[in-house]
């Protein structure tokens, strides 16, 4: 069993992480407007990864005797400043989610849940990552993005990234 204050904080984090798959598909877009083909595709595997998020938290609840309540997901934003600006709100999304993660991640302890708390564990450590890939993205781009040649390479290798969903443990 889960309890109801576990069960509404899983429920609002399934909520915010649809809202990430949307805000970064809304990205992908803008870049495919802009022609980045690269950093569309990267930001499509990240609508991917955050849909799998989601619906991995979704699995958990109703294997735990818990019920799903879908939320209304907010309308992300579609006109964004630059690619440097992308890649800064990503990064601070991502740190975002990470709080919401150890706050959910505190209620799991508090309520004394093993087995929740070694459910979160992974996305604890899926947020290092998150934020790394983030971080390094926009290190790189603030490097770059006086060299329109550089950026343009960028976007060729940033063609080949592809989502694999991790293996069931
Ligand atoms: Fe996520
Ligand atoms: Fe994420």
């Amino acid at each position: 069993m889960i309890t109801k204050k576990l069960e509404k904080e899983m429920n609002d984090q399934i909520n915010r992480e649809f809202y990430s798959a949307y805000l970064y598909l809304s990205m992908s877009a803008w870049f495919k407007e802009q022609n980045f083909d690269g950093f569309a595709n990267w930001m499509n595997v990240q609508y991917q990864e955050e849909s799998f998020h989601a619906m991995k938290l979704f699995e958990y609840v109703v294997e735990r005797g818990g019920k799903i309540v879908l939320q209304q997901i907010d309308q992300p934003d579609n006109e964004f400043e630059s690619v440097t600006k992308i890649f800064e709100l990503t990064l601070e999304h991502e740190r975002f989610i990470t709080g919401c993660i150890n706050n959910l991640m505190n209620v799991a302890i508090e309520e004394k849940d093993h087995a929740a708390k070694s459910f979160l564990q992974w996305y604890i450590d899926e947020q290092v990552e998150e934020e790394a890939n983030a971080d390094k993205l926009l290190q790189t781009i603030k490097m770059v993005k006086a060299n329109p040649h550089t950026l343009y390479m960028m976007d060729k290798e940033l063609t080949t990234r592809s989502f694999t969903p991790p293996a069931p443990v």
